[in-house]
């Protein structure tokens, strides 16, 4: 059973490494309950920085970063976060530690000192969901599948929040596919879901669009606004979806397409609606 999903908010954050790289300037952010959220930014726009901080696995500079009303900066919390919010990386292969794959799920089960019956229902239910039952030995997989395992990994704590950091950079077509199907399903069931990713036709699924640029928001806007945001994708020197590219074009040679989703067979609708006609 899924938990529901909780809240994070920023506020006034800032947040500079070691080496004096200011990477985040000033974020303020609020991500509701069960929201799905895309971050979007070109490299270096601070993006995996936002993930960490989120997370609570790094602590702002200035400003708060509350995750389901905790202050990530509370070490005496710090065991709650981690249950709380969970984070998934580019690379599954820094995130699986274990040969095998049951002990790779059940090790942050283990730590959390749940008893062993209660492991193994859970390591069965997570990997049923992540239709990875079959799968052995972990480092005999493909990226892919790593994927899986890293993913199942962390929905194993049952977390009510995972943020997704480039979760399918590393991953063929297919894989890419299969593991934003899951991205998206884990919306569905309730949960918060931060998406960091740089394909622009993926961020289509998110609830909400944040846009990182220069270690600020450039921009914070709802799915259905992205049409009318096209040109400040633009202006960040960021892609734009298929789809709207697709709508816009038809629309500078007259045809008056509206579009019911973003989906291809829409737009071949609105194709269709639009009779060849000018608005
Ligand atoms: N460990 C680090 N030490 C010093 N500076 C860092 C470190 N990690 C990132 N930075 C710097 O902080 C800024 C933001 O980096 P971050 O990795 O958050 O960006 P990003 O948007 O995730 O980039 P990418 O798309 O390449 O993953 C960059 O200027 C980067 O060089
Ligand atoms: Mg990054």
């Amino acid at each position: 059973m899924q938990s529901p999903g909780c809240a994070i908010i920023c506020e006034g954050v800032s947040y500079a490494y070691r080496s004096g790289e200011k990477a985040l300037a000033d974020i303020s952010l609020k991500i509701a309950p069960g929201e799905f959220a895309a971050v979007v930014g070109h490299n270096g726009s601070g993006k995996s920085t936002l993930a960490m901080l989120l997370s609570g696995l790094e602590k702002p500079g200035t400003g708060t970063v509350l995750v389901d009303g905790i202050g990530t900066h509370d070490a005496a919390r710090a065991k709650d976060i981690r249950n709380i919010c969970g984070i998934v990386f580019q690379n599954p292969e820094n995130q699986i530690v274990f040969e095998k794959v049951h002990d790779d799920i059940a090790f942050g089960l283990k730590n959390r000192g749940m008893k062993d019956d209660e492991i193994e229902a859970r390591v069965a239910e997570v990997s049923r969901q992540l239709g990875i039952e079959k799968f052995s030995g972990s480092f005999e997989l493909s990226m892919g599948q790593k994927q899986r395992v890293a993913i199942a990994g962390v929905l194993a704590a049952n977390p009510r929040c995972v943020i997704f950091d480039e979760p399918t950079a590393m991953l063929d077509p297919r894989g890419k596919k299969e593991i934003h199907r899951i991205i998206v399903d884990l919306h569905r069931a309730g949960l918060t879901v931060v998406y960091v990713t740089n394909l622009i036709d993926e961020v289509l699924a998110a609830d909400r669009i944040i846009l990182l640029s220069g270690g600020r928001i450039a921009g914070a806007f709802r799915r259905e606004d992205l049409p009318a945001r096209l040109e400040t994708l633009r202006s960040l020197g960021l892609e734009t979806p298929f789809i709207l590219e697709a709508a816009e074009q038809f629309r500078a040679r007259g045809l008056a397409v509206t579009l019911d989703d973003y989906t291809l067979t829409a737009l071949v609708d609105g194709v269709i609606r639009s009779g060849g006609k000018a608005p």
